[in-house]
């Protein structure tokens, strides 16, 4: 079944790098077998979203030699959204969670390495570090913490879906062994809501 794709609202999931916001939405998705309708799709779901759009996300133009991160909504329901992110070695995402949205993520192209830090019963934190190599992919519920990068040679592509859509991005540091919370980025639609 068909599913529409939202208006070109191409804004980043986050404000801190400079990406491009001109590039309108040119591909119709059409998201093959499943419905989701207006329910919020499991994890399964979610990532079998990310894979099949990460086989057209090599493709999506300007991704290919990034100069910097760089991301486009490459397409949304009501309650799902995806994004394509290119990623030249070295770039990465600070720490961060994804509000109350679970997500999964497909690497399209290279290799990105998460970690996803988590609080421990004692009150610090426990890091775990996970390489994703192209064609594979993570899955994660809501409240997820984590950062991401390409430390490889070459440039990385991957595709990062959400459901319910991106409401709140709220951006970590580690101080004395503790998680802080430093900022949070609200959303709707897509775009950046004061
Ligand atoms: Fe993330």
């Amino acid at each position: 079944m068909a599913i529409a794709v939202s208006p070109p609202a191409v804004l980043p999931p986050d404000d801190r790098v400079a990406g491009s916001r001109e590039v309108a939405i040119s591909w119709q998705y059409q998201h093959v077998g499943t419905d989701v309708g207006g329910d919020i799709p499991g994890s399964e779901t979610l990532v079998a979203t990310a894979v099949e759009l990460a086989g057209r996300a090599t493709h999506w133009p300007g991704m290919t030699r990034p100069a910097q991160r760089r991301w486009e909504l490459m397409a949304a329901t009501s309650t799902v959204e995806a994004w394509v992110i290119a990623w030249p070695p070295g770039g990465a995402i600070e720490l961060h969670d994804h509000g109350d949205s679970a997500g999964a993520v497909a690497v399209a192209a290279g290799e990105l390495v998460e970690t996803n830090i988590v609080s421990s019963a004692s009150g610090g934190v426990v890091l775990r570090t996970t390489t994703i190599p192209t064609n594979g992919s993570i899955s994660f519920a809501g409240r997820h913490i984590h950062d991401i990068v390409n430390l490889g040679p070459v440039p990385a592509i991957s595709v990062h879906v959400y459901a319910p859509r991106l409401t709140s991005m709220t951006y970590y540091r580690v101080v004395e062994g503790a998680l802080e919370a430093r900022s949070t980025i609200r959303y709707r639609f897509g775009e950046v809501v004061p």
